[in-house]
C-alpha cells in the first residue's frame, strides 16, 4: 500500500491537533523519555497520532518522542512511523509557531535516515503547511479542513479515523535558495564550542541575519524558504546536542538534502549516522551545502 496514506493521515491528524491546542496549554506532571516537561497538548497529540496511524494496515509500528517504547501495530505493515507530535511545544504558552515532524521508515526503529520512504513536517504557523519528500522531490502543501477547502481536488480519505482535509500543493520541486539569508542556532552561546562561534561570525560577515524562534521545525522551514543554516549543535557539556535522530534529525536531513542542501552531525551526513537507540540524540546542522561544508571544516 502506498505511503501516501500515511502522509494523508499525518495531515489530517495535524489539522485535528491544531484545533485542540487552545485548551491544552498547561504542563502535566510528566516528562518525556528525553527529560522534557510535557504539556497536556504533547500527551494528547501523541495519543491521537498513535491511534490514527496504527489504524492503517500498512503501518507496522509507531514511535514518538513522547513515549519510551515503540508500539507495534496488529498487522505486518511495511512502514514504521516516527513522530514528534508537537515539535517546539514550549512555544505554545507564548503562542509562537510549532509543528509536527514525521518519518516513515521501511524498517523497524531505530533506523538510519537512508531508510526513510516519506518524511517531512507540518508547520503550525499563521497557515498550516506541510512539507514532504517521498521518493521524489520536496513539495509544500497547504492543509485545510475539508469544509473550509477552496477546491476538492486533493481531499484525504479519513482512513485512519480522522476528518478529511484538503492537501493542496502550493510549491513543487522545492530547492533551497542559492543565496542564503538567515541562520538560527540553538543552545546558549557560552555553551557552544569555540569553533562554532567563529563559524557564526563568518555568517555575519556574509550578511546573514539571525532568526531563531525555538521551534526546530519553524526554524528549519525558514532555512528551506530563504536559504541559510539551522543548527542545534553539540554543546560543551552536551556532546550529542538536544535533538533526536529518529524524530527530528533524520526527517529534517531527508527533506533538506532532497532540496539540494546538506546535513551534518559535525562530521558526516545525518542520514549516515548509525541508529542505535530510539531516543538517541544527535547534533543537527542543516542548510545550504556550501555553508554546511564550511561548518564541517570549522568544527574539524
Ligand atoms: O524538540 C526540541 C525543541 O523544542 C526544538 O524544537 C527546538 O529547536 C529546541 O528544542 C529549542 O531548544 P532551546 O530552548 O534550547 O532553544
Ligand atoms: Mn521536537
Amino acid at each position: 500500500m502506498s505511503v501516501e496514506r500515511v502522509v494523508d493521515t499525518i495531515a489530517e491528524t495535524a489539522v485535528e491537533v491544531r484545533g485542540g491546542l487552545a485548551g491544552r496549554r498547561t504542563y502535566t506532571e510528566g516528562e518525556n523519555p528525553s527529560g522534557d516537561d510535557q504539556l497536556e497538548a504533547d500527551v494528547w497529540a501523541d495519543s491521537l497520532f498513535e491511534e490514527r496511524l496504527l489504524a492503517i494496515d500498512s503501518v507496522g509500528s509507531y514511535a514518538s518522542e513522547e513515549r519510551p517504547d515503540v508500539i507495534e501495530g496488529d498487522g505486518e505493515g511495511d512502514y514504521h512511523v516516527a513522530v514528534d507530535p508537537l515539535d517546539g511545544s514550549s512555544n505554545l504558552q507564548s503562542n509562537n509557531p510549532m509543528g509536527v515532524v514525521f518519518a516513515a521508515y521501511d524498517t523497524p526503529l531505530p533506523a538510519p535516515g537512508r531508510r526513510i520512504v516519506a518524511g517531512g513536517w507540518v508547520l503550525l504557523g499563521p497557515i498550516t503547511t506541510m512539507v514532504v519528500a517521498t521518493d521524489g522531490p520536496v513539495t509544500e502543501y497547504v492543509l485545510e479542513a475539508a469544509d473550509e477547502a477552496t477546491s476538492e481536488s486533493h481531499l484525504t480519505d479519513g482512513h485512519g479515523g480522522g476528518e478529511p482535509v484538503e492537501r493542496r500543493p502550493v510549491a513543487e520541486d522545492i530547492t533551497i535558495p542559492e543565496d542564503p539569508t538567515v541562520y538560527g542556532i540553538g543552545g546558549r552561546v557560552p555553551d557552544w564550542p569555540e569553533d562554532l562561534e567563529s563559524f557564526v561570525e563568518s555568517l555575519e560577515d556574509d550578511r546573514l541575519k539571525l532568526r531563531y524562534g525555538g521551534a526546530m521545525i519553524a526554524d528549519v522551514n525558514q532555512v528551506l524558504t530563504y536559504g541559510g543554516v539551522f543548527a542545534y549543535p553539540a554543546l560543551v557539556d552536551r556532546p550529542d546536542g538536544a535533538l533526536r535522530l529518529q524524530f527530528e534529525g533524520n526527517p529534517v536531513a531527508h527533506v533538506i538534502e532532497t532540496a539540494g542542501g546538506a546535513s551534518s552531525d559535525g562530521e558526516r551526513s545525518i542520514l549516515d549516522v548509525e541508529a542505535e537507540e530510539v531516543h538517541q540524540r544527535v547534533p543537527v546542522h542543516v542548510g545550504n551545502a556550501d555553508l554546511i561544508d564550511r561548518l564541517e571544516d570549522a568544527l574539524d
